[in-house]
């Protein structure tokens, strides 16, 4: 499932990323990448232990913590503390690849599952001109460009790349999440669910079938859910 969060944080918090990130030191993509995927990566990325980058992924952690959507498409159990990047220039794009499947934060030894992965856009479509991120799902694949404080959330399985930046630069962050909710299509279901009950509570409020769909959603939670 793939599903946009749109402002998934607020422009006033993207601007104060922004701030942050634009004065720092950019490094070359490759310190994060697997075997594989350097041999396709050419962009920038922020050194995950500098300090910009330590205060920007608090802003996006603190921002995320509000977003009930996102809770809710995600249920995250772990978020790999968020990464910023950028294509411009010479380096542009990332080829094809797929996300190594455990990523381990090294300041801490933590690992995360990548059951999903995040896309956050830091900068607006009119900024640059490529720099797409393409999808490739069952369904075949999807063209993904958004606004400053949108989210875009994928599979971390799937095969996915993005376009070369051939004007300005594409400033995101990207990040994995692992979910209490492992399985794909349970996940999905339950996202359903509770997206179909928001609804019934806006139309008949907490009526008693509401208040019984309520308590399905919880229960299978309780059957799934891995803590
Ligand atoms: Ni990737």
């Amino acid at each position: 499932m793939m599903l946009h969060v749109p402002q998934a944080i607020s422009l006033e918090a993207v601007k104060r990323i922004r701030r942050l990130i634009d004065a720092a030191s950019w490094a070359d993509g490759r310190i994060t990448a697997g075997t594989q995927s350097a041999q396709v990566k050419n962009n920038r990325q922020l050194p995950e232990d500098s300090p910009a980058s330590r205060d920007a992924r608090l802003i996006v952690l603190d921002e995320l913590g509000k977003s009930a959507l996102f809770f809710s498409a995600a249920l995250p159990k772990r978020i790999y503390p968020p990464l910023f990047n950028r294509y411009e220039g010479a380096a542009n794009s990332f080829g094809n690849h797929v996300d190594n499947a455990v990523r381990t934060f090294a300041p801490t030894g933590e690992n995360v599952r990548t059951d999903l992965s995040a896309t956050l856009f830091l900068c607006d479509p009119d900024d640059y001109d490529g720099g797409e991120l393409m999808v490739q799902d069952t369904y075949g694949a999807h063209s993904v460009k958004l606004p400053a404080g949108d989210l875009i959330l994928y599979p971390a399985a799937s095969l996915h790349r993005v376009e070369p930046v051939t004007r300005g630069a594409r400033i995101a962050s990207f990040f994995w999440i692992q979910s209490m909710i492992r399985d794909v299509e349970r996940r999905r279901l339950l996202f359903e669910m509770d997206m179909a009950i928001l609804q019934l509570r806006q139309t008949q409020g907490e009526t008693e079938p509401v208040v019984s769909l309520v308590a399905c959603y919880h229960n299978l939670m309780r059957m799934w859910a891995e803590l």
